[in-house]
């Protein structure tokens, strides 16, 4: 650890060389089985790990039932998960399928964690946290926030937004709202709660719904200054506890620039939280957005992906013109070995519509309003899609409830033959 002399401290972070089985054990409390809604290690899911000398890990993960299509969901995020850790250097599993008996244990583990380990936040354990983030300000992390969770949410979803950047807070206006929050009393609670600012987006069938919290709701642009004092993460703690989220199915949080004071707030608090890196498409911006990859990592949050924005501006003509460079996203995706998810265009109807408070995903006709649209479609695709999959739960339950009933049956021919001996 280095240190700076004089009245300065400097943070340094150490990376570890070796990985321990409860290191690994403690980031796969990150993977949530979607059925059950909680973490696979407090289900029992994971009977085994083992770190080998060179830094491989093998994980053995038991299934409710082996066919389940979750299988590959929860595949990738045990992968990932474990793969954050800087010492590990491969991660291999092995499958098991539960039996009955193993099943029906992990139904009733299930449903006690749900009543009794209720959450640290008010999140609740199956919304998809992601978290947008940058290495420096200005590249745009507000305006694909705000437009990325209105694209999702326009897919018929419950999104909250979490305006994380107390003090340069722009979801507020990039939303069109300006209500202030108000604190109500809430079921369950015996402190009042803070109620998000609510929007209804999309149409028909996939109408959604983003459920909005900002300091910019509580003080009002003008008396901001008033928050300088806050402690930063002890605002966003606040705002993970203390709002009434009710159901989401996903939430994004605009992140502050330049802080990893957050990310480490978040990795305690939401230790699932995914990172989407934006950075614009200058090749001298990666090794800045770099940084807060690495951040990440040393935070083991998981980046799941990179967004480059203010691609290149294509004029009325059809000419297109690179005026920030171009290659960066793919050469930051490649870098830190995450997909590049899309490149949005430098186009004058981003920052018409931030100004305007309705977003381009929404409605635009424009190029960056499709790749907007495109990257939310590749998120609930792929990225991280909702973990409420009401299709495979209803067929695990199903199995399940034959399981407890084939016990049952045979713990009453149990006593039937015990009755008829005695
Ligand atoms: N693709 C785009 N095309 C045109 N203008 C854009 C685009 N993306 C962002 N902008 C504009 O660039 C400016 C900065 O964007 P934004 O506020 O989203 O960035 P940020 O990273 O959140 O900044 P900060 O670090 O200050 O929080 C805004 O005026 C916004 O309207
Ligand atoms: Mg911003």
């Amino acid at each position: 650890m280095g240190s700076v002399p004089g009245n300065y401290r400097s943070i340094d972070f150490v990376i570890p060389a070796t990985v321990t089985e409860d290191e690994v054990l403690g980031l796969l409390r990150a993977v949530i089985d979607p059925e059950l809604g909680a973490d696979i290690v407090s289900l029992g899911m994971v009977p085994a790990v083992r770190v080998e000398p060179d830094g491989r890990v093998v994980v053995t993960v038991k299934l409710t039932i082996g066919g389940c299509p979750l299988r590959a969901q929860i595949k990738k995020d045990v992968e990932s998960r474990v793969a954050v850790h800087p010492a590990v250097t491969d991660v291999h599993i092995e499958w098991g399928e539960m039996n009955s008996e193993e099943r029906s244990e992990v139904m009733l583990k299930a449903r006690w964690n749900a009543r009794e380990h209720a959450p640290d936040t008010e999140i609740p354990q199956t919304c998809r946290v992601l978290a947008v983030a940058s290495g420096k300000g200005g590249v745009g992390k507000s305006s694909v926030t705000v437009n990325l969770a209105a694209a999702v949410a326009a897919q018929g979803f419950i999104v909250g937004v979490l305006d994380a950047d107390i003090w340069g807070f722009s979801v507020p206006r990039l939303l069109g709202i300006d209500e202030p929050l108000e604190a109500l009393p809430v079921a369950g609670s015996d402190k009042p709660k803070i109620i998000p600012n609510e929007i209804t987006v999309g149409r028909g069938l996939t109408q959604g719904t983003l459920k909005v919290v900002s300091t910019g709701f509580l003080v009002g642009e003008d008396t901001a200054l008033m928050w300088r004092g806050l402690m930063l993460t002890k605002a966003v703690e606040q705002f993970l506890r203390d709002v009434h989220w009710g159901e989401l199915d996903y939430l994004f949080i605009d992140m502050p620039p330049g802080t990893g004071d957050v990310q480490m707030g978040l990795a305690r608090m939401l230790p699932r939280t995914d990172l989407l890196i934006v950075t614009t498409p200058a090749l001298a911006a990666q090794k800045v957005a770099a940084r807060a990859a690495d951040m990440a990592r040393r935070s083991f949050l998981r980046v799941s992906g990179v967004i480059e924005n203010m691609s290149s501006f294509t004029c009325e003509h059809g000419e297109s013109y690179a005026l920030f460079g171009e290659g960066g996203g793919q050469a930051l995706a490649d870098q830190i070995g995450v997909p590049l998810l899309g490149q949005v265009p430098l186009e004058p109807a981003v920052s018409a519509g931030g100004d305007a408070g309705t977003p381009v995903a929404l409605d635009g006709t424009g190029a960056a309003a499709g790749v907007f649209r495109t990257i939310a479609a590749r998120i609930v695709d792929d990225i991280a899609p909702p973990t409420n999959m009401a299709g495979c739960s209803a067929r695990m339950l199903h199995l399940v409830e034959d399981a407890l009933a084939a016990k049952d049956a045979a713990l009453a021919a149990n006593d039937a033959v015990q009755s008829s001996e005695s």
